[in-house]
């Protein structure tokens, strides 16, 4: 896969996708987003990848938001339609996706940065990172999911003043918030990244794919989750994955998951 802003590396069954704009702190323009959404689409679909890792490169920034040039001549219409193809394209696309996303904060993830890494399934962090959605400080509000996937991670009170004072919090704070589940050292970040997937990896990529639907729907307007979990609960019995990992537990062996609906 070749990209101009974004690098994807393949390692076995995990893939990783590095921001790659250093110069401009890694912030997502147009091409970075479409770049994005072309890469998660075709690991979606390549058969042998089961878990993502969504980081950025350098040491200072995992992505420092929106491309602010982009959009600073921007009226009204133009930014509305910026803020619905962005959440299409990547954000909502990033939060269904059907394999695990984990993102590895390694820096500033101000703006769409944080709002991109709150899309992903959940976060770990550096020590030096900084969190923050600064929008206010620039006349506009988040427009990527911002102000409803931060209080659904940490609270309307919390995402309420962190949003007002367009603050940035620290890594030891964010993971307090609960808005990252870990935090080690820069140099650990990406180690401890891919020890959580290959944990993850060991189970059924099947199952998985069924629990990322049933919690996902909990936070879906219109949508009972408890319905989505029954059904998906009960489509798990048909699966090849199902009888294998029942199959070895009773026979007191590891399962050998096909990850095959
Ligand atoms: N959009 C466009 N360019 C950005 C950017 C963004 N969100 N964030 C950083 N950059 C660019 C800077 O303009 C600068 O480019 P230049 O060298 O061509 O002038 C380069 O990245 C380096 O950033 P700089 O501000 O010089 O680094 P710093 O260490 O002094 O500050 C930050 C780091 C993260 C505090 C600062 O870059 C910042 O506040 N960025 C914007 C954060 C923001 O408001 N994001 C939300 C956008 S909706």
């Amino acid at each position: 896969m070749k990209f101009e802003n974004i690098l994807v590396e393949k390692n076995n069954s995990l893939a990783q996708i590095t921001i790659n704009r250093p110069k401009k702190l890694n912030a997502l323009n147009s091409t970075t987003i479409k770049e994005l959404h072309e890469a998660f689409e075709l690991l979606e679909d390549d058969e042998n990848m089961r878990a993502i890792i969504v980081t950025g490169s350098g040491e200072k920034a995992f992505v420092a938001g929106a491309d602010i040039a982009e959009f600073a001549h921007f009226a009204e219409q133009e930014g509305v339609n910026l803020a619905r193809e962005g959440q299409e394209l990547l954000f909502n696309y990033v939060e269904n996706l059907s394999k695990p996303v984990i993102a590895a904060i390694n820096g500033f993830a101000l703006g769409g940065g944080l709002e991109l890494a709150m899309s992903c399934h959940f976060r770990v962090a550096a020590d030096t990172a900084k969190m923050g959605l600064p929008e206010v400080s620039l006349g506009v509000i988040p427009g990527y999911g911002g102000t409803q996937r931060l209080p659904q991670l940490v609270g309307k009170g919390k995402a309420m003043e962190m949003i007002m004072t367009a603050g940035m919090i620290s890594a030891e704070d964010a993971l307090q918030f609960g808005l990252v589940n870990h935090v080690t050292t820069q140099e650990e970040l990406l180690p401890l990244a891919e020890k959580i997937v290959s944990k993850i990896i060991r189970n059924s990529s099947v199952a998985i794919s069924a629990a990322i639907r049933a919690i996902n729907a909990g936070f879906e307007d219109g949508v009972n989750g408890f319905n989505v979990e029954i059904e998906e609960f009960g489509g798990s019995f048909g699966t090849e994955d199902f009888t294998e990992g029942t199959t070895a537990f009773l026979n007191k062996k590891k399962p050998n998951f096909l990850n095959k609906n």
